[in-house]
């Protein structure tokens, strides 16, 4: 399969793209991870640290080479975090062919409440949440016992300008996918499992 998630920030397309890939034996393609992995990588609009922290987006010439990347070592796949923008959406018609789109619904207060308490494993990149999804011992990852972190945009402050920032840059994509008729809306809320129940649900029926 090719599965695109589609969400605002926190709505949980990390934490179901993980399983979709156990599930369906995919390839996780996440333009956030694969920019995170590069974040002082120099380009003529400085380093993508620069933009992530501020909770702006990177430019699209430096995105749309990471997913180029990405999308080649790819074949089944489920991709998060891309496309962000129109543009985006028209370089990714361009470059693959979808099989779903998947649009997680949440609350934007539910939105503020995951992301300030995630906290992410600076070893494997294992997500948590110190409330709805806490390691057994506070600090240390359950799978390989290394330290967790907050990311440096998790910071309340930063997740109002991400949301203000996908509000204006990548609601229009959602209505874009809704107009093709090709949006799949899933009720992002609830556990994680039962979020994952509504898209295999769909996938499978
Ligand atoms: P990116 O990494 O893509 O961040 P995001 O879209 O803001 O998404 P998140 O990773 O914050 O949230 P998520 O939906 O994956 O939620 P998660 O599963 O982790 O992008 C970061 C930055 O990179 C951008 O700001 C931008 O600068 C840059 N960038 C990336 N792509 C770009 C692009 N295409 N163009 C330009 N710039 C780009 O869940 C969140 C928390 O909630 C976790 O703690 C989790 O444990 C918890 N949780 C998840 N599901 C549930 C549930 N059902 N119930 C309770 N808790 C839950
Ligand atoms: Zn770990």
């Amino acid at each position: 399969y090719h599965l695109l998630l589609l969400g605002p920030p926190g709505a949980g397309k990390g934490t179901q793209a993980t399983k979709l890939c156990e599930e369906y034996d995919l390839d996780h393609v996440s333009t956030g991870d694969a920019l995170r992995a590069n974040k002082d990588m120099e380009t003529e609009y400085g380093t993508p640290r620069s933009f992530m922290e501020a909770g702006e987006l990177v430019p699209d010439e430096v995105v749309n080479k990471v997913l180029e990347a990405a999308l080649n070592d790819a074949d089944g796949y489920v991709l998060d975090g891309y496309p962000r923008n129109l543009d985006q959406v028209a370089f990714l018609d361009d470059a693959t062919d979808l099989d779903y789109v998947f649009f997680l619904d949440v609350d934007r207060d539910v939105l503020v409440d995951r992301l300030t308490g995630r906290r992410v494993c600076t070893e494997c990149g294992e997500n948590y949440h110190v409330e709805f999804a806490p390691p057994e011992e506070a600090g240390v990852c359950d799978i390989c016992g290394g330290d967790l972190h907050q990311r440096d945009d998790d910071e309340e402050d930063v997740v109002r300008d991400r949301l203000e920032v996908y509000e204006e840059n990548t609601e229009p994509v959602i209505e874009h996918y809704r107009e093709t008729g090709d949006l799949v809306e899933v009720d992002g809320e609830g556990s994680p499992d039962d979020v994952f129940d509504r898209i295999a649900d769909a996938i499978e029926n």
